[in-house]
């Protein structure tokens, strides 16, 4: 299948970008195709709520990088978010996308599978972050093929050096 995960972290060479390459490389070798999007690092402006995608197939008014989303999710049978936990939920650059995700709510979704890949500083900070993603999923009736939270996540290259990064590994070696 087709996948395309979003890297929701703004900081090039972190955590979360090793996170996603480790699960990318195993969901390719389980023969699925991935696309990896840093949306953390793209032009992604928030969504406005004008509604002009209603009234327009689906077509969103605004023309950033988006628009490299959206084409990409529309080819995708799942979609795999990730993030570090800023603040007790994901990043802001994230939530931009998933708003701006908006624009295929009329027009429907082509993927119905998803994965949530979060990373901390500490543990116990995911609360916020799982339940946005479970209700949003819920609603939109998309089957929830896992999540994994990975805290302890100190310093730039703590990921590199985590136990956890095969459980990443393996979960997309599952797929
Ligand atoms: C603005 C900001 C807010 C953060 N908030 C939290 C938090 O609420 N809880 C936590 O455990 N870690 C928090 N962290 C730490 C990051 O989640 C952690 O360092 C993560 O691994 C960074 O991922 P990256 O290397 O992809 O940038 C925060 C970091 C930043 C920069």
């Amino acid at each position: 299948m087709k996948i395309t995960i979003l890297n929701g972290s703004p900081r090039k060479g972190g955590n979360t970008e090793t996170m996603v390459n480790e699960f990318a490389r195993g969901a390719k070798e389980a023969g699925h195709e991935t696309e990896i999007l840093p949306v953390g690092q793209m032009d992604i402006h928030g969504c406005l709520g004008c509604k002009y995608c209603f009234a327009h197939g689906g077509e969103c008014v605004q023309k950033d990088d988006m628009q490299k989303v959206l084409a990409s999710i529309d080819q995708a049978d799942m979609v795999v978010f990730a993030a570090p936990v800023y603040w007790f939920d994901v990043t802001a650059q994230l939530k931009c996308a998933i708003d701006r995700m908006y624009a295929r709510g009329g027009v429907g979704f082509h993927f119905n599978k998803t994965a949530l890949l979060l990373n901390s500083g500490s543990d116990g900070v995911y609360e916020a972050a799982i339940a946005q993603y479970k209700m949003m999923g819920g609603y939109l009736k998309w089957e929830d093929k896992g999540i994994i939270t990975i805290p302890g996540m100190e310093s730039k290259t703590s990921m590199k050096e985590s136990k956890a990064l095969e459980d990443v590994y393996k979960f997309g070696l599952s797929l």
